[in-house]
């Protein structure tokens, strides 16, 4: 949070702040290895769909894997489970919201079969420098990966 853009704010997760950010997802998935978790993946309404339901079908997704994990497949074996999770209750879109910086991410989400949609430069700020959003999108039931 602290020494990183690939997450916009300054908030750590403490085990007390961690029961509302999982009521905030509609689904999370973990991925573990022995008794620890390696990696976590979920999935949240896009733009509050709660109000504005004509958004009821989009998801936003996050995923996070453990750094010394990295490119293991951890990742991807998280996002296919996701996938097939928000197919499962007809979820129709996902989309990705990466910091443009964050080549690893873009083809990570690329992979999958996310496409990129609009560029959105300058629309926030940490550590000094203005940061870009890149969207990505994806729609789950017409995808097979
Ligand atoms: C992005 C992230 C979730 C990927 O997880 P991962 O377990 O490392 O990914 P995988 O090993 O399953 O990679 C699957 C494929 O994605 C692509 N990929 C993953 N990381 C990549 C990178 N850094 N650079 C280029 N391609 C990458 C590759 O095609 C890879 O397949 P390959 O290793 O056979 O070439 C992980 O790097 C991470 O947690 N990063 C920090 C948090 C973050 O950026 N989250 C997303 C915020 S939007």
């Amino acid at each position: 949070m602290f020494t990183t853009t690939i997450q916009w704010s300054y908030t750590l997760y403490t085990t007390d702040s961690v029961p509302e950010w999982l009521n905030e997802h509609e689904t999370v998935l973990v991925a573990e290895e022995g008794r620890e978790v390696v990696g976590v993946a979920a999935f949240y309404w896009f733009r509050d769909a709660m109000k504005r339901p004509g958004y009821r079908f989009t998801v936003e997704n996050t995923i996070h894997v453990r750094e010394d994990q990295w490119r293991s497949g951890v990742g991807r074996k998280l996002m296919r489970a996701l996938l097939q999770e928000a197919r499962a209750i007809g979820r129709h879109t996902m989309i990705t919201a990466i910091n443009s910086a964050n080549e690893g991410s873009i083809r990570f989400h690329e992979q999958l079969g996310f496409l990129e949609v609009p560029r959105m430069p300058e629309v926030a700020t940490k550590f000094g420098k203005w940061l870009h959003l890149v969207l990505h999108q994806l729609r789950p039931s017409a995808s097979s990966r």
